[in-house]
């Protein structure tokens, strides 16, 4: 895939590649596999609570994909953030936006895009065991292994994703390529000087 943008007075063309690692139609197949075996372990009073803002896509279609495997999920979302505009992980776990639903006695589906470290999901896991959840289990769209600073693993897991930095499917670099219907690596970068 290749999209270009350019400054105000267009005297820049950027054009950037990105290759896919896992495309709609693997991502679309695995959500439903996933649904089917949240559905297959019977859970009760479910809450899918999802970790913004890079899980919005993922987890759009794994609730559908609940539905189509018979489950009446409630849906909320949670803002943390750890990563601001950098590629790497700074350790830290801020709440930028809370779960508004009462939590207990409820098993809680909490959905993310990656599990790296896992300090995202342990402390959104902690926090929501201390509210008095019954269950807490997750699913991850994409674990890059070999990043663990916490243990932690995830119940479900749509890829195993290779240590690059990937975008698409709601996962950004600096706020850009969520809306990909696909997840892959920015690949390339050029630079086209536009005659005047
Ligand atoms: P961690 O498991 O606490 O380190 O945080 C994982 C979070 O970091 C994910 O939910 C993403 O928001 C972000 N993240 C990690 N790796 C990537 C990547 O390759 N692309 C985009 N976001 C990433
Ligand atoms: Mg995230």
């Amino acid at each position: 895939m290749r999209s270009a943008a350019g400054n105000d007075k267009g005297q820049t063309m950027q054009t950037k590649t990105i290759r896919v690692l896992f495309d709609e139609k693997a991502i679309a197949a695995r959500n439903e596999e996933i649904a089917k075996a949240v559905a297959a372990s019977e859970p009760r009073d479910l809450l899918v609570v999802a970790v913004l803002k890079g899980s919005f896509m993922f987890a759009a279609d794994l609730i559908r994909a609940l539905h189509r495997a018979g489950l009446e999920p409630q849906v909320e979302f949670v803002h943390m953030s750890s990563y601001r505009e950098a590629t790497v992980s700074s350790g830290h776990v801020e709440i930028l936006k809370d779960v508004e639903s009462d939590v207990r006695g409820r098993d809680v589906l909490l959905v993310d895009d990656i599990l790296e470290s896992g300090r995202t999901l342990a402390f959104a896991k902690d926090l929501l065991m201390a509210r008095g959840a019954r269950t807490v289990k997750s699913a991850v769209l994409l674990e890059k292994p070999g990043k663990r600073a916490v243990r932690i693993d995830a119940d479900y897991v749509g890829f195993e994703c290779p240590d690059l930095f990937v975008v698409g499917y709601g996962m950004d670099v600096a706020h850009r390529y969520r809306q990909l219907p696909f997840v892959g690596v920015v690949e390339a970068e050029r630079e086209d000087r536009k005659e005047q």
